[in-house]
């Protein structure tokens, strides 16, 4: 969005036409203000270029974008909640079915995408579908955007072929470890992703590789952390994060992501007591698979990964 706009309205304009819409939005956060304005420059240069409005090039259809800044919260990337945001409502989850493509915007058919697979579909028209396969593997084509962050030496955004090596991306890519410390752990999709152990990374970046050993993909956020990084430190943010974001309508994930912070930060003060990590594997147990959104999951599998494979780390602080 900030480097290729037109990427995107070129995959917008597209959609839009094969399936007949008239009205599109892109949804942002309200904190991309730079991205924003760079959307809104875009959009008026393809405008003046007779590419969006009424009659686009002579072809008989109309397009409107629009650009949608939202306030700042995470549930309102999920597609439901995205469109109640939208509708200038709370950002709530819906109850699916319906689902948006049936009943969505202002309870019109609505077509919802990623940024990034909108941005996918001017290449695969240009160059064909056996192109864009090629690039990755047969059942997850094309390339992926990574954003590499944490204790590497180049953290940034690396565009690569699905189902390049993970161990790659981080030590040939990024350039290895920063201060030349020692791999400790990966979450290799973004927060949501359970964490991989450094003796777990030897793989391939598409999504069933990943759905084998027990993580995901997800949006592509890979996070390097080093053998000096506490995992209970880690799994404090990631607690707080979703205690923070969950939006309350469901018990399990209301209650259970508050329970397991105040748990944690017991923990972190030096406090927590014999029987806290089984405490906080049975409440995300009972978030999984139990809520309205994904939201719940999305909380619940990264907090039961870093229990269970970081256990006697995590365990080392607490009173006897
Ligand atoms: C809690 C939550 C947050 C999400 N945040 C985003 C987001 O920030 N950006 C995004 O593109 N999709 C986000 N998604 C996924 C969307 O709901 C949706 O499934 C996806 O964007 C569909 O696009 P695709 O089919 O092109 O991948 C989120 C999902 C959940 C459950
Ligand atoms: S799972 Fe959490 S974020 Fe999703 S609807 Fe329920 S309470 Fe809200």
């Amino acid at each position: 969005m900030s480097r290729n706009p037109h990427l995107l309205l070129e995959g917008i304009l597209i959609t839009c036409f094969c399936v007949g819409i008239h009205n599109a939005f892109i949804y942002i956060r309200g904190e991309y203000e730079f991205v924003a304005r760079r959307l809104e420059s875009a959009l008026e240069e393809a405008r003046s270029q007779g590419l969006l409005g009424k009659n686009i090039l002579n072809s008989g259809f109309d397009l409107e974008v629009l650009v949608h800044r939202g306030a700042g919260a995470y549930i309102c990337g999920e597609e439901t909640a995205l469109l109640e945001s939208l509708e200038g409502k709370r950002g709530n989850p819906r109850l699916k079915p319906p689902f948006p493509a049936s009943i969505g915007l202002f309870d019109c058919p609505t077509v919802i995408n990623n940024v990034e697979t909108l941005a996918n579909i001017p290449g695969i028209v240009q160059h064909g579908a056996e192109w864009f396969v090629g690039l990755g593997r047969p059942r997850d084509g094309g390339t992926r955007l990574f954003g590499v962050s944490g204790k590497v030496r180049n953290p940034g955004l690396y565009e690569m072929p699905v189902g390049s090596s993970l161990r790659d991306l981080i030590f040939e890519q990024a350039g290895g470890m920063a201060e030349g410390k020692e791999l400790k752990a990966v979450i290799p999709g973004g927060m949501s992703a359970p964490v991989l152990r450094a003796d777990e990374i030897d793989l391939p970046l598409d999504g069933d590789s990943l759905t084998e050993a027990g993580s995901m993909l997800g949006s592509g956020g890979v996070i390097v952390i080093d053998r000096d990084t506490s995992m209970l430190e880690v799994l404090r943010i990631i607690v707080e994060f979703y205690a923070h974001e969950s939006c309350g309508q469901c018990t399990p994930c209301r209650i259970g992501t508050s329970w397991i912070r105040k748990i944690v930060e017991r923990i972190s003060r030096g406090e927590g007591r014999p029987g806290d990590v089984d405490e906080i594997i049975r409440l995300a147990s009972n978030i999984q698979g139990k809520t309205l959104c994904p939201l719940g999951d999305a909380a619940a599998l990264p907090i039961l990964a870093i229990a269970r494979k970081f256990r006697v780390e995590l365990e080392a602080p607490l009173k006897v």
